[in-house]
């Protein structure tokens, strides 16, 4: 049976016209677990156009998703943060970080409420990430009740230190549970909300985001790289985010360099803006606001014109509330409600995501007796990201003098 790649349907909030219009795609008349090379061709050059592949139900045994996962990058070996160790307190009844599948270290499990016997696991305490944890401020309880939500932390999966992005994620939905729809409020002044399915994955377009970008800004991103600090999960804990999630409050809570577990400057990851597609050479910006800590400027091209163009002679922004501000001056524009895809999980949804070509984000809130179980994979990929050529930031610049 040839593969069918059908449009995937946006959501009433999305604005079809601004819309990426190869942005995402359902996959039918195939199953992902057992593909031959020549059907896995055509669903690699696929994801790389369409960022995001659906496949409804499927059924998927964590070797199979990690095969599939692999074959995006056959030399990764590790999940994308590093394999977890063997815990030694697998007896325990309820142990909260009890989430990897103990036969294939690769794939976590990930959801909400307490899921037993599953997969060599008896019992595991799983809870969906929420943004009263994470935001410096939060939706009142009475709001919260009445299904108000917000955008958890927009990000890529990515260990940002020693470990390279992972080139594709897969997400497959086992248990998902069924609940009124939500709405994601932004609370940044704008007025801008979202209504979204219950514990929806929102994706935004990484090629939109540097798209939507004014000339002078275009040619500052194709000559910027992003300097993550070492250990950024542990360095950026104390600190809390903004409410869009889209980045950190500027209020020095960060750990102190000297005070991270020991860190050496060749596992620091620095990073271009702008990371190209390999399938389609676009160029997509591949920023993970938190972990941010300092931008690398190159200057312009000598045959460029200097005049009002940002950083002509390039330089280093150091100063952290700089680099932060500067970071969702680019990026806040991409995560404007008509831009967003919130997918509407259903049981046995695999969705497969080109993490080097996408943002995207946790949203929304479970009780926790709704029990949600989703298996992830991601490998810390064999390679680094590649950003622009001489020729695109020549090009680029060019065109945005
Ligand atoms: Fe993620």
């Amino acid at each position: 049976m040839a593969i069918e790649l059908a449009p995937l349907p946006l959501p009433p909030t999305a604005d079809q016209a601004k819309f990426d219009s190869d942005f995402g795609r359902e996959v039918k008349g195939i199953s992902p677990g057992e593909l031959t090379p020549d059907q896995f061709q055509e669903i690699h050059d696929a994801l790389y156009k369409h960022s995001a592949l659906l496949f409804r139900d499927v059924t998927l045994t964590p070797e199979q998703q990690y095969a599939l996962t692999k074959a995006f990058d056959p030399e990764a070996e590790s999940y994308g943060h590093g394999n977890h160790k063997t815990q030694s307190t697998k007896k325990s009844i309820l142990h909260p970080d009890l989430k990897t599948i103990p036969r294939v270290p690769q794939v976590q499990l990930i959801g909400n409420g307490t899921v037993t016997n599953h997969e060599g696991l008896e019992s595991a305490a799983l809870k969906h990430p929420s943004h009263t944890t994470f935001h410096k401020t939060k939706v009142s309880e009475e709001d919260e009740a009445a299904g108000i939500t917000r955008f958890y932390r927009w990000h890529i999966d990515a260990a940002l230190y020693d470990y390279s992005p992972p080139r594709v994620t897969t997400l497959y939905g086992i248990t998902v549970p069924q609940g009124p729809q939500q709405k994601v409020r932004y609370d940044d002044g704008t007025g801008d909300e979202l209504t979204v399915p219950l514990g929806t994955t929102a994706f935004v377009s990484g090629k939109k985001m540097f798209d939507l970008l004014p000339p002078k800004l275009k040619s500052l991103a194709v000559r910027t790289k992003v300097r993550y600090a070492p250990h950024p999960y542990v360095w950026m804990a104390p600190a809390r985010a903004v409410s869009t999630g889209l980045g950190i409050e500027n209020d020095g809570l960060e750990l102190p360099l000297n005070e991270l577990p020991e860190w050496e400057e060749s596992k620091v990851m620095t990073l271009p803006i702008l990371w190209k597609n390999p399938v389609t050479g676009g160029l997509h910006f591949q920023v993970h606001p938190c972990g941010a800590q300092e931008l690398e400027i190159t200057a312009l091209p000598q045959v460029i014109a200097r005049e009002g163009a940002l950083y002509p002679d390039g330089g280093r922004i150091t100063d952290l509330a700089e680099v932060r501000a500067l970071l969702y001056k680019m990026q806040r524009p991409a995560i404007a409600p008509e831009l967003v895809y919130p997918h509407d999980w259903k049981e046995r949804d695999l969705v497969l995501f080109h993490n080097r070509g996408v943002l995207h984000t946790v949203v929304g809130a479970f009780k926790p007796d709704q029990v949600r179980a989703f298996h992830q994979c991601n490998l810390a990929a064999s390679d680094v990201p590649v950003g622009p050529t001489e020729e695109d930031v020549l090009d680029v610049c060019l065109a945005n003098a």
